[in-house]
């Protein structure tokens, strides 16, 4: 396989065998592939294009200002395979697109062909892998979907999956329970529908998780636990338990953006998608629900020393693309906190954006004489933290966690003013409200 970009700084270190991003198992298995040269980089794009029969497209399609998916790095690669391509070729796209790119991108390798007699054949193969987790997904995968015109794309990409599909890719690496995963489905169906198919997918994740967050709204104003209820409603297999997990909202560089291109894409089809509307907006309220908790719980924000742990979009990744992180450091910069920051894998990132902010070499370096504790990221590791040691560090021990790491029984028996999302009892919104509630009495009576 020849892989090519147009970044000759990653091509440069693929090249020496490392990965320029933080995701578990890569290098070993890139290692593993390109000693044999089974796995070779080249920033010549026609090489590249030369090489393969089959050219998979896997370049980003970010959001447009008005939320429609940018496909301009889509048309610019049809023009470079269409003009360097020396023979036939199936050219599959990997990037998640709307629906009817496929046809566009068949479209526009037919005009600029060199030669006429080149046959370009398009599929759509869509990638479901999730960051931190890529390898173990990819690899084995709950299903794989081709969106294919004709037999043969059919035939050539079965041929690209068979290892796949048959369980008998020779993995390097220890995948821990992985391998006792069901066999992957194969589905074969139009590229429509293989196009639809991954921001149909991404945007059922995305209403899950604002569902669960608006539950925990509602948990919190009558004292259930949020955490509670989604696991007994994800043991019903019809609603499962993943994408129930309330807090923070769903950030990262797919679910925002997928959401939104989905609802461009209805909107031009003249499909009327406000639930989708509505879950967006419901997300981009969990940072204000946030920020809303810690100013009632400090008060005043101006001249308060926050710690912040965890900056990525979610653990297991230095990605802060979309992080609720950024929009939470801005405020609490705005209204004149001091902010130090900690994150075992993203702090290059923040600290190139926000200079102003304190990154600290660990965890509890954060927390000393701070006024709060913001958990901002499920790191594993912060579970396991000397919590006895943060609270002796803090000059105030109040933690508000973003993500419901930490079990709020333990955390206040430890001595920590504790706040989750949907967490019940000595919570702010529900104290508040049963403060200003009249008091009943058993005979019936107001007291
Ligand atoms: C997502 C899709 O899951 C994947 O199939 C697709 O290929 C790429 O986009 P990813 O962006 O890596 O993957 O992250 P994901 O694990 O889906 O989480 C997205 C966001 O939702 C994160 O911010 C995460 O913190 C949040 N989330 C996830 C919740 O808030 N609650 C949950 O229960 C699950």
């Amino acid at each position: 396989m020849v892989c090519t970009d147009n970044d000759p700084q990653r091509i440069a270190a693929l090249k020496a065998g490392v990965v320029p991003i933080f995701e578990a198992h890569l290098e070993t298995l890139l290692n593993s592939n390109r000693r044999p040269r089974k796995l070779t980089f080249t920033s010549n794009a026609g090489e590249a294009v030369r090489a393969g029969d089959v050219i998979f497209i896997c370049v980003g399609t970010p959001p447009l200002e008005n939320g429609e998916a940018d496909l301009s790095a889509i048309d610019n690669v049809a023009r470079l395979i269409a003009s360097e391509a020396g023979g036939s070729k199936l050219v599959v796209e990997k990037s998640t697109v709307p629906a009817k790119t496929g046809q566009q991108l068949k479209r526009v390798l037919d005009i600029y062909r060199r030669d006429g007699g080149i046959q370009f054949r398009v599929a759509s193969n869509p990638e479901f892998l999730r960051e931190g987790t890529a390898v173990q997904d990819f690899l084995h995968p709950d299903r794989i979907v081709l969106g294919v015109e004709d037999d043969t794309s059919e035939q050539q990409l079965r041929e690209v999956y068979r290892p796949i599909l048959e369980g008998r890719f020779r993995c390097p690496i220890h995948l821990g329970n992985c391998r006792a995963k069901q066999p992957s489905e194969l589905l074969i169906t139009t590229m429509n529908s293989a196009e639809i198919i991954k921001h149909a997918s991404n945007s059922f994740l995305a209403l899950k998780i604002s569902y669960a967050n608006m539950i925990a709204d509602l948990c919190e104003k009558v004292g259930a636990d949020i955490q509670e209820v989604t696991r007994a409603m994800g043991l019903d297999p019809r609603i499962g338990p993943q994408f129930l997990h309330a807090g923070l909202g769903f950030g990262g560089f797919c679910l925002p953006k997928d959401v939104q291109a989905f609802i461009r894409l209805a909107e031009r089809s003249g499909v009327d998608f406000n639930l989708l509307k509505e879950a967006e907006r419901i997300n981009k309220r969990r940072i204000d629900v946030f920020l809303e908790k810690i100013r009632r719980a400090l008060w005043v924000i101006n001249g308060k020393c926050v710690g912040i742990l965890g900056l990525a979009f979610k653990a297991n990744t230095d990605d802060i693309r979309f992080a609720p992180s950024l929009e939470i450091i801005r405020s609490l910069l705005a209204e004149g906190a001091r902010v130090r920051a900690y994150d075992q894998e993203a702090m290059d990132k923040i600290a190139a954006l926000y200079p102003q902010i304190e990154c600290t070499r660990e965890p509890y370096d954060v927390v000393r004489d701070a006024d709060a504790l913001l958990i901002l990221t499920e790191w594993e590791a912060f579970r396991h933290l000397d919590w006895e040691r943060v609270h002796g560090l803090m000059s105030r021990p109040l933690v508000i966690d973003g993500r419901n790491l930490l079990d709020p029984t333990t955390m206040r028996e430890k001595g920590f003013e504790y706040y989750g999302f949907g967490r019940p009892i000595e919570n702010m919104d529900l104290r508040l409200t049963l403060s200003n509630a009249p008091k009943f009495s058993p005979t019936g009576a107001s007291a």
